[in-house]
């Protein structure tokens, strides 16, 4: 992990996130879009990509300019027929924001919603797959970032195969972290961004697809911008992105990702966020916090608790009294209870996390709330419906 000594504020968000000062410092070089360099450099990333996803030349990967939803909405409008049934397995904002984009796009699907954070169990899978013989392509979202839940996505693969059904993944908060072994779970297309889990800035995502698939794609999309088959022809054919790349964005992932494999890849940065989120949960359920999520459902990548049930909570106060200690943290998105998030991705040292802890504290003890007195949420009935 590289020195971090300039980043404060620290940013325990869902992304974007702290980057290190040689990320940043990467950015400083411009680069011409046609450049010959430059079109390396993106043809070294896409490799790169490809490489974590132990995808071999039966993928591709595409970038998309901007942000991650972005890459989302140009992998769904372009890789789904216009008649395509889809399910979609949502658990919250960002499974919620795929249906969005159907509906934009006039894309038929069905859903699952398991509402704010229980996962799709495989009995509601399999027997929706088996009475909905329309449904091509399943989409789930990874790590859904909302509530910080890792969803079953082996579960998930190993069903869409057992039911002959395309996967796509939203790893928009996993990939870099999580094991997206492409061989293994056999996605048709995984989409994700270089903000999150991969440590560089936001202005990018990517989805590492099939080649047959997206080869079947042409004339698929809704909009010029966003069509992954026509970025990828072009790619294919010139090395270059279609329109302006963002060539900054870019030299600061290339650089993200030699660190991350000095770092030892993805088991290594997967045990650094669980070392990190370890400290953070321990140091706040000693101060009398409460996670929503039991463990084996938790992602490493971000936390939600649940707010202290005190008249003296007010989120506004709370974060700001944090900010004023060089940490951001991020609210809740829970629509039922009060709560907010703390993130453990991104360039942060288990210093950055234990004060972190510390902020938290004092914060509390300003607004005199003590979390261990306030009443609990009563969470284990609900977690013990689901078998894991
Ligand atoms: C799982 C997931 N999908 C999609 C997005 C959308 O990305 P962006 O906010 O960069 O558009 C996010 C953002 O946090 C996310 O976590």
């Amino acid at each position: 992990m590289t020195d971090v000594v300039h980043n404060k504020p620290y940013l325990l968000t869902p992304g974007p996130l702290t980057t290190s000062l040689s990320v940043k410092q990467a950015m400083l070089e411009d680069h011409g879009s046609w450049d010959k360099d430059f079109n390396q450099m993106t043809a070294w990333v896409c490799q790169q990509l490809l490489s974590i996803a132990h995808a071999g030349t039966d993928y591709s990967c595409v970038p998309m300019q901007g942000s991650g939803t972005f890459a989302v909405e140009a992998a769904l409008g372009s890789l789904i027929g216009q008649q395509s049934t889809s399910l979609v397995l949502a658990n919250g904002a960002y499974g919620q924001r795929i249906c969005q984009i159907l509906d934009y796009l006039k894309r038929p699907y069905l859903l699952i919603d398991t509402g704010d954070y229980l996962p799709v169990s495989a009995e509601q899978l399999s027997e929706c797959l088996a009475s909905n013989p329309e449904i091509e392509q399943v989409i789930v979202v990874h790590c859904e970032t909302s509530s910080g839940i890792l969803n079953p996505v082996p579960m998930v693969a190993a069903l869409c195969q057992e039911f002959n059904k395309a996967l796509i993944i939203d790893s928009m908060s996993g990939f870099g972290a999580l094991d997206c072994n492409s061989q293994k779970l056999k996605y048709r297309a995984l989409i994700a961004s270089a903000n999150k889990c991969l440590h560089g800035v936001p202005g990018f995502g990517f989805v590492i697809v099939q080649n047959t698939w997206l080869a079947k794609c042409a004339g698929n999309s809704h909009s010029l911008s966003l069509d992954l088959h026509a970025q990828w022809q072009y790619m294919e054919k010139t090395g270059q992105w279609r329109f302006t790349p963002p060539t900054h964005v870019l030299a600061a992932c290339s650089q993200a990702l030699r660190e991350y494999q000095t770092l030892g890849g993805q088991a290594a940065r997967l045990e650094w966020y669980q070392q990190n989120q370890r400290l953070l949960v321990n140091g706040l359920e000693d101060l009398g916090l409460q996670t929503l999520l039991p463990r084996h459902w938790q992602s490493p990548m971000i936390t939600t608790f649940f707010a202290p049930q005190h008249p003296n909570w007010d989120f506004t106060t709370f974060y700001q009294l944090i900010k004023a200690q060089g940490y951001i943290i991020y609210p809740g998105k829970l629509t039922q209870v009060a709560s907010f998030r703390v993130g453990s991705m991104g360039e942060l040292t288990q210093q950055a996390m234990l004060g972190a802890v510390r902020a938290i504290k004092q914060a509390l003890s300003q607004m005199e709330i003590n979390p261990a007195t306030c009443p609990q949420m009563a969470r284990e009935p609900l977690w013990n419906q689901y078998a894991v």
